[in-house]
């Protein structure tokens, strides 16, 4: 048996963020092409090849025509484990996104070079930036006319506030793409079309300046020549210690779909990326050497298979190792769990890995006892932090068609909850059930969800709030006399924890300064 350290040290979690359309998907296909998780690529999105998907989750999106799943994918490459989180792919913003990225080490942005920065990786990478995790770049669609490199960096630097390494550069673009020159290994990677569904024999020239490169090349040999000159003067220079700080991403070029580069960008994860990362939690800060199991879920999700009703709780494993049938602490229930089933990722036909260590990530089956942000452990008592909740933004009350199916409604609404999709809010004063959420698509995935999974017809209503903020006060009483007096407007949410409903932000405000004593957070750590 290997050792800990050994384990943990070969462990690469990651997650992939981009805007829609700028090759997630076909990366992410590319990607365990390269760990020998797929035969042939196209089998993960299955759309053209009719092929059927490795995993179900991604049938279920391509079933839904949205992704609401975030799935792991673990697969090797070279001397590391990689596991892959998938995030939710639809143009709305969800917690689920910021969740999962509270279980990744490092991440790997991707741009479509054609469009340059856009607004969704905007919003992910102020995500990463709370924890300083280091990103490394993927510019993509080099197949394409793409816009100037420098310029495309330019613009990361600038909007994304992080400096750019050129670690490899692209040498012509659309139907001229001739390869890339890798900058750290002095050498031309030469690019062929139509060889992006297999793991190609590499076609390399070393030397800048050796004189292949002018035959090959004609004149992009000179023009690239004249480009790395000017990089060497004007570019950052790689720093191990900035991109582990978040401060620095080395920038690869190459297509995707022709499964150029890839491999390229994975050597960075190997090479540089963190091994699994110490976590905080309320008592202590706990090391991934650690020989005593912890982990938190930080995903619930419903019905992976449609026949079972089951929900799969995503743990990521902080430290010690996870054996097949051991025994586990639920902290936040005070009980000990035996564990005989949990399932892990490996991508793949392979067979079943019984063990996980930091940095992996485990499902564990969930009759409803196991909520988000819940720390398991092989007896401590403590809880890891920074997994929150936010306060929605969009309010609807929710309406059944079937008024004689209030009790599935509440129940699929809960579950719902549970699983962070949306957040459901029970008024004290009345039988309403307000669901809020933070994008606008979340309202229609409910629904949908609703039809299907619970057999409940419901629809929206507007209503008249414009936020929510979760209440405590250290003082029972002057609490009670708060929830007395604004009965109106307090609500129990998913968790029963309660929740401030306000009309308006002034009305807010007022409530406030009317009850200091009380304390009013945007956000609620599970
Ligand atoms: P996403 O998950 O980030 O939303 O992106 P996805 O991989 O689905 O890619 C979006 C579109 O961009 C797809 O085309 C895909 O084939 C294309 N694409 C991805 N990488 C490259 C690349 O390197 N070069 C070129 N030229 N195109 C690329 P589509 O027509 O929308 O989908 P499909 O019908 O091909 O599945």
């Amino acid at each position: 048996m290997t050792g800990i350290s050994e384990e943990i040290n070969s462990r690469r979690t990651f997650a992939i963020i981009s805007h829609p359309d700028a090759g997630k998907t076909t990366i992410t296909e590319k990607l365990l092409l390269h760990g020998k998780a797929l035969q042939k690529a196209g089998t993960v999105k299955g759309k053209k090849s009719g092929q059927h998907a490795k995993s179900d989750w991604m049938e279920m999106e391509k079933e839904r025509g949205i992704s609401v799943t975030t799935s792991v994918m673990q697969f090797p490459f070279r001397e590391s484990l990689i596991n892959l989180l998938d995030t939710p792919g639809h143009e709305d913003f969800s917690e689920d996104t910021y969740r999962t990225l509270t279980a990744v080490d490092s991440c790997l942005m991707v741009i479509d070079s054609a469009k340059g920065v856009e607004d969704r990786t905007i919003k992910l990478m102020d995500v990463t930036r709370l924890r300083e995790t280091p990103i490394l770049t993927f510019m993509n669609k080099l197949d394409r006319d793409i816009r100037d490199p420098i310029e495309l960096m330019d613009e990361v630097e600038d909007i994304l506030k992080i400096a750019c390494v050129p670690i490899t550069w692209p040498i012509g673009m659309g139907k001229q793409f001739k390869g890339v020159y890798h900058l750290l290994r002095d050498e031309v990677i030469f690019y062929k079309t139509g060889q992006g569904d297999i793991i190609q024999e590499k076609d390399v020239v070393k030397g800048l300046d050796n004189p292949e490169l002018d035959e090959r090349l004609g004149e992009y040999a000179d023009q690239l020549r004249d480009e790395i000159e000017l990089l060497s003067a004007a570019a950052n220079e790689f720093d191990l210690e900035e991109f582990l700080a978040g401060q620095l991403t080395p920038v690869f070029f190459g297509t995707a779909l022709g499964n150029f580069g890839v491999d390229h960008v994975l050597d960075g994860f190997v090479d540089w990326a963190p091994k699994p990362l110490s976590r905080e939690t309320d008592r202590r800060t706990v090391e991934p050497e650690e020989p005593d199991f912890s982990g938190f879920v930080f995903k619930i999700q419903a019905n992976m298979d449609p026949l079972h009703r089951d929900r799969i709780a995503f743990l990521r494993v902080c430290s010690g190792r996870y054996e097949q049938g051991m025994k586990i602490k639920h902290v936040r229930l005070g009980k000990d769990v035996r564990i005989s089933d949990a399932l892990t990722f490996m991508a793949g036909d392979r067979a079943r890995v019984e063990e996980a260590f930091a940095g992996d990530i485990i499902g564990l089956h969930n009759h409803g006892t196991i909520k988000i942000g819940d720390t398991f452990t092989s007896g401590e008592d403590m809880k890891f932090t920074g997994i929150p909740n936010f306060a929605p933004e969009l309010f609807r009350r929710i309406r059944l068609k079937d008024p004689l199916k209030a009790k599935q409604l509440q129940k699929g609404l809960i579950q719902l909850s549970e699983e962070g999709a949306v957040q459901v809010f029970r008024p004290l004063s009345s039988n309403d059930l307000i669901v809020g959420a933070v994008g606008v698509l979340q309202f229609d995935v409910v629904v949908h969800r609703l039809k299907t999974e619970y057999k409940v017809e419901a629809a929206y209503e507007p209503i008249n709030v414009a936020t929510a903020r979760w209440v405590t006060c250290d003082d029972a009483k002057k609490l009670e006399q708060f929830q007395n007096k604004c009965r109106d407007n307090l609500s129990l949410d998913g968790g029963d924890s309660l929740a401030y409903i306000a009309p308006t932000m002034v009305n807010l405000q007022l409530t406030q300064e009317r009850y200091p004593e009380i304390q009013f957070f945007k956000t609620r750590e599970h």
